[in-house]
């Protein structure tokens, strides 16, 4: 296990805004099995068996970057036979890891591009519709992001040597503890008619390495789902969390799907 996310960090004190929020951290660590049920790595080879059309995508420029990541997950001990044409490869990969992953490739235009990956857990985008798009349009649906980030994370992606490891968490909201939130599932949104048990909160860790040979950034992604009761449980990151929520602009707050929901959670946190 990674032990808690930050809460004090991803609840901060000074409020909501978008932050970078990266930290250094371990490759193994974070891609290694953490799952002693089994039961992520089960559900991601259903997701893709059933059609893997939604959560597996590969452009040609994302080819080097496949090899080089089978390569890395054998490295780090995952089973896979490195045989077979590319989209098994990509599929097998999908399998092995618990993780979400995908690809960034410079354009030789100072942007990266998101080139391809399995990402059967999204929170709420589709990995085709972003495919082939660069990170400030990947971004562009979260309000006012780019203002404040699009400029530092290209510029992370281009000085990153493939020694850093950035780590980063982000903190969403959901109704369920699903994992797997594609939009074309449709799951029950946020309302002001929730119950405590219906408010979730969805912890993304993610990770980002640049690889030695094609230059692709790689970023994996894991998901956890929280109860509201344990927050409820410790007073004061209760109350943090309330401010924190309190704290954001109604176009963030309305990004997060939190819009009507809002108001509840911050009493039920308060009270
Ligand atoms: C240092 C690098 C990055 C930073 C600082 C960053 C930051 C963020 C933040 C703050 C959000 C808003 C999420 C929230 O709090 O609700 C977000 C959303 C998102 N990010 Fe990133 N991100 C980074 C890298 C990436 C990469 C490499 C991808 C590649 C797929 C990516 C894909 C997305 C997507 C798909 C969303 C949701 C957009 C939507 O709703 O349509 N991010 N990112």
């Amino acid at each position: 296990m990674m032990g808690d996310p930050d809460w004090h960090q991803l609840f901060s004190k000074d409020g909501h805004r978008w932050r970078m929020g990266v930290r250094r951290g371990e490759l193994r660590e974070f891609f290694q099995p953490h799952d002693e049920s089994g039961r992520v790595c089960a559900e991601r080879a259903r997701w893709l068996a059933d059609d893997s059309e939604p959560y597996a995508a590969l452009l040609p420029e994302a080819t080097a970057a496949l090899r080089e990541t089978v390569r890395l997950a054998q490295t780090l001990g995952a089973a896979m036979e490195s045989t077979s044409s590319p989209h098994e490869q990509l599929l097998a990969l999908g399998r092995a890891w618990e993780a979400d992953f995908a690809w960034m490739h410079p354009d030789g235009n100072g942007a990266h591009r998101l080139v391809g990956g399995v990402v059967c857990f999204p929170s709420s985008w589709s990995l085709r519709e972003k495919l082939g798009q660069p990170m400030a349009e990947v971004h562009a649906p979260v309000p006012g992001l780019n203002d404040r980030l699009a400029r530092q994370i290209e510029s992370l992606f281009a000085r990153q040597a493939p020694d850093d490891v950035w780590l980063r968490d982000n903190a969403n909201f959901s109704r369920d503890d699903q994992l797997n939130y594609h939009p074309s599932l449709q799951r029950r949104r946020l309302d002001a008619h929730i119950t405590p048990a219906e408010f979730w909160v969805r912890i993304e860790r993610q990770l980002l390495v640049k690889l030695p040979e094609s230059g692709s950034i790689l970023f994996g992604i894991r998901v956890e789902a929280y109860p509201l009761s344990r927050f409820l449980a410790d007073r004061p990151l209760a109350r943090q969390m309330a401010d924190y929520l309190a704290s954001m602009s109604p176009a963030a707050a309305a990004y997060k799907g939190l819009t009507e929901a809002r108001p509840v959670v911050v009493e039920w946190l308060r009270s």
